[in-house]
């Protein structure tokens, strides 16, 4: 099971317009990244928990199943469930035979689901949750450990330095079926305040330490981060646009249709989507544009994310972490302030200083 069906408020405005699971990473949606690492492991069929927009969205959008089968399982209208109560509305589809996977849709993992498996099953657990270690636990549910990686203590966002230790949940789990017993029906449950805490103090939380790379999509900052780093993993440089004279910096990833004019200067760390049109002496680094979005000449993007579709005027001046959602427009010459953000389908023809 895959939660995908959440608002993703702390991606907001970009959210507005598109789920957190269809955000693209290096050119492809993080659901599709998911599909394929599912896929890769020996999954075959995958049940997506979602709202009535996302599942348009996800539809409409189409991202490759991979080969999964892929069914959804819709929170009620106007009743988001949480991260738990999905998980019971989909009791009937996902049946008691064995125990299941359940993952978070915002976290990019490279995670042994198998060896999660495998964990849960030597160990009897109720529950067998993938564990990371991070330098900052505080924003995230903290375990505290027994010496058999039995989870002795489960804490949602426990205050700044009162963490019991600096490994938490990376949002991917093994469930047994008994779980379903523990979730009330009906309302909307968090399986990280109500359910954990509950199965920890039976003793049957099991944790298992995965390494690799992990990243949480939650803020527009770590978003770009996630590009940077995926850019890293991938090691080359994805490109092959109707270039001209641009200077290409890698690492780089622009897709093959991005119309690049005279004298821009790419990357490194650009990840342009399809379709997008570029003029001439553009310079973009550590940024992404979403597909069909155009930068007109003389713009220089560092540090900014452009939503699809979105349009930027000649000369405008648009400063480092700028966020510009789908659809919106910035007029030539308008100077944007460092940190702004535009609504989708706004047009900005003043300055924001
Ligand atoms: P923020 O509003 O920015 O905190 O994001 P979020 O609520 O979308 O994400 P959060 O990290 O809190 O949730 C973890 C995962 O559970 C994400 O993949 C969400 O899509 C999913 N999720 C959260 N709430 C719900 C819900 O009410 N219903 C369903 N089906 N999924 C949910």
């Amino acid at each position: 099971m895959i939660l995908a069906g959440g608002f993703a408020t702390r991606l907001r405005p970009l959210s507005c317009s598109r789920p957190k699971t269809l955000f693209p990473l290096v050119n492809k949606p993080l659901l599709q990244w998911t599909f394929e690492r599912l896929a890769n492991s020996g999954v075959d069929e995958a049940i997506l928990a979602v709202n009535a927009l996302t599942q348009f969205y996800i539809r409409q959008q189409k991202p490759s199943k991979c080969g999964l089968k892929v069914r959804f399982s819709i929170d009620p209208p106007k009743k988001p469930l949480g991260t738990a109560g999905p998980i019971k509305k989909a009791e009937p589809l996902i049946g008691h035979d064995e125990p299941f996977l359940v993952l978070n849709g915002d976290i990019f993992a490279d995670i042994d689901y198998q060896n999660l498996l495998n964990t849960h099953k030597k160990t009897n657990a109720l529950a067998t949750m993938a564990l990371c270690r991070v330098e900052d636990p505080s924003c995230f549910g903290v375990v505290e450990l027994c010496e058999d990686d039995c989870i002795k203590r489960f804490i949602e966002k426990p205050p700044k330095g009162q963490e019991p230790s600096n490994f938490i949940n990376a949002g991917a789990y093994v469930l047994s079926p008994e779980v379903f017993d523990l979730i009330p029906e009906n309302r909307a449950v968090s399986i990280e305040r109500e359910i954990f805490p509950q199965i920890a103090e039976t003793g049957r939380l099991v944790g298992c330490h995965v390494d690799g790379l992990w990243i949480d999509i939650g803020k527009p900052v770590e978003y770009l981060e996630a590009n940077k780093l995926i850019l890293d993993s991938v090691a080359h440089t994805i490109t092959n646009p109707q270039q001209t004279s641009a200077q290409i910096r890698s690492p780089v990833a622009i897709d093959p249709g991005v119309v690049l004019g005279e004298n821009s200067i790419i990357g490194p760390y650009a990840i342009i989507g399809q379709n997008v049109k570029i003029g001439k002496n553009v310079t973009i680094s550590h940024s992404v544009v979403f597909s069909d979005a155009e930068i007109a000449d003389d713009v220089t993007l560092s540090g900014v994310i452009v939503g699809e579709s979105a349009r930027i005027g000649r000369h405008a001046d648009i400063g480092s972490g700028c966020i510009i959602a789908d659809q919106a427009k910035i007029n030539e010459n308008v100077s944007m302030r460092a940190g702004s953000t535009v609504c989708p389908a706004k047009e900005i023809s003043q300055n924001i200083l």
